[in-house]
């Protein structure tokens, strides 16, 4: 495999228009889920007459599967930078379960102090609140924070037990300095959990973190396979995060002996063919490798970000200019809601982007500097069921497939709709949902997605 941009499954895919046409498909959205890379697609189709039940099966199929999964593992682990280090890696649903599952195996008690920033996504905030108390690292206007104000955070008494904390932003797409904040960490003795949702496609991992969770369907392996990588120490003692199956040694009505990780932590039949996806696509980042992939990320995302920042009319969220972020953009349009933007987006020019507040509700409050006022009034707003006041921003998210070719079609879109061009069909809005639909008249294609649409208030 060349360097990118690397085509992926369903590119070039005609979709319906308004105005009768039909035009190529432009995915923006890659830091929600990727599309398939063809290596991934072609290792699945090759491996499913093979699939049969893991790791308890006598035949030669529960053999050849048992030991694909277990490949798949070993790969998981080497792309950590765990290779040879007495870890294990549990794969899982995604990230949001990944760090579900460490917040419980950790054993916290309530008053336990778990320091995490006001930048993470929903998946790494909420999960703590659950068994700890949370201590908050405040970011500036910019949507950053500084290695100091992580020590000032792990300096404060009581002494924390973890520090949670994301590799990259899935709304700015910032880098938080990462190793220096693990460093900061590991000398004042607290473990790191790092959330690698976005970084693992775009950067390799700090090999230092303690515990890293990351998604396949963010690289490339749309097929339900998560990882979380960690000490094996910290899984051998206590319950499981699941019980039943596969986790055991022995079993009576009124006794269990769980067995060792990683099986101890993955009771049930596992998603085989996931974790066979997830490793062909670590795979093919590999045989790219992280220079040329780094190199396209930077060429994107400074096309992007100052692309949008030129266009009158948009507010680019987030760090300046010179600082390096993922090719991920956060923006607002002057007078015109972040949800009617995203829809004419997808209906005049085909081009797929997130809205609404990328289930990181604090860090957006933030970035858009709402006043306090406002947010009170917009919660109240949402708890009678009317989202039309929802704030938010557009989101546009680069991957391997992207050219610069695919980012001056979304300026030029962008532009279109910030320069105050009337709308070429009625859109109207739903206030359960907050989100723009256009007229069914005029696009009859449109599917009525009702409440499953692309509203973000349950993010
Ligand atoms: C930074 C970050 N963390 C966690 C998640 C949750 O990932 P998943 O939905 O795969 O569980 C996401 C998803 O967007 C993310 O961007």
């Amino acid at each position: 495999m060349t360097g990118p941009p690397v085509a992926l499954v369903g590119d070039g895919a005609l979709v319906p228009c308004v105005g009768g046409t039909q035009r190529p498909y432009l995915s923006l959205d890659a830091a929600a889920s990727t599309a398939c890379l063809p290596s991934v697609h072609r290792r699945v189709d090759e491996f499913v007459p093979w699939y049969s039940s893991i790791h308890r099966g006598a035949g030669y199929k529960s053999q050849f599967a048992t030991a694909a999964y277990e490949d798949a593992r070993r790969a998981a682990m080497a792309f950590a930078g765990r290779a040879g280090r007495d870890d294990v890696a549990i794969i899982c649903r995604n990230t949001t379960e990944a760090l579900n599952h460490l917040a419980y195996r950790l054993r916290l008690a309530p008053d336990d102090v778990v320091v995490t920033t006001v930048v993470e996504h929903h998946a790494n905030l909420l999960p703590w609140a659950r068994v700890a108390t949370r201590r908050y690292i405040e970011c500036g206007a910019d949507g950053t924070f500084s290695v100091e104000a992580v020590e000032a955070a792990l300096d404060e008494q009581p002494h924390p037990r973890l520090l949670a904390v994301t590799g990259a932003s899935n709304i700015t797409g910032w880098l938080p300095p990462i190793e220096a904040i693990i460093g900061a960490a590991h000398r004042r003795g607290i473990p790191v959990a790092l959330d690698a949702a976005q970084l693992a496609p775009h950067r390799p991992m700090p090999e230092d973190a303690d515990f890293v969770a990351w998604s396949g369907h963010k690289m490339y392996a749309p097929f339900g396979a998560g990882v979380l990588v960690g000490p094996r120490q910290a899984f051998s003692a206590g319950d499981p995060f699941l019980a039943g199956g596969g986790a055991v040694d022995l079993v009576d009505l009124d006794e269990v002996v769980w067995t060792d990780p990683p099986d101890r932590e993955e009771a049930g039949s596992p998603n085989v063919i996931g974790a066979v996806a997830l490793h062909a696509a670590m795979d093919a980042l590999g045989d790219v490798g992280w220079p040329s992939l780094v190199d396209h990320d930077r060429r994107l995302a400074r096309l992007l970000r100052s692309g949008l920042a030129s266009i009158p009319g948009v507010r680019l969220l987030g760090p300046s200019l010179e600082v390096e972020t993922l090719p991920v953009a956060a923006f607002t349009v002057d007078d015109t809601p972040h949800a009617l933007v995203a829809a004419r987006l997808a209906a005049e020019d085909a081009i797929g982007v997130r809205h609404g507040c990328f289930c990181a509700h604090p860090y957006l409050v933030r970035l858009l500097g709402l006043p306090q006022a406002d947010v009170v009034a917009y919660r109240d707003d949402v708890r009678r069921g009317d989202r039309s006041r929802m704030p938010g921003a557009v989101r546009a998210s680069a991957g391997i497939n992207t050219t610069e070719a695919d980012v001056e079609r979304l300026l030029a879109a962008v532009a279109r709709i910030a320069s105050g061009e009337e709308p070429p069909i009625e859109y109207r809005r739903d206030p359960h949902t907050g989100d723009f639909g256009p007229d069914p008249a005029a696009a009859p294609w449109n599917l009525d997605l009702g409440s499953h649409g692309s509203w973000c208030s349950p993010g």
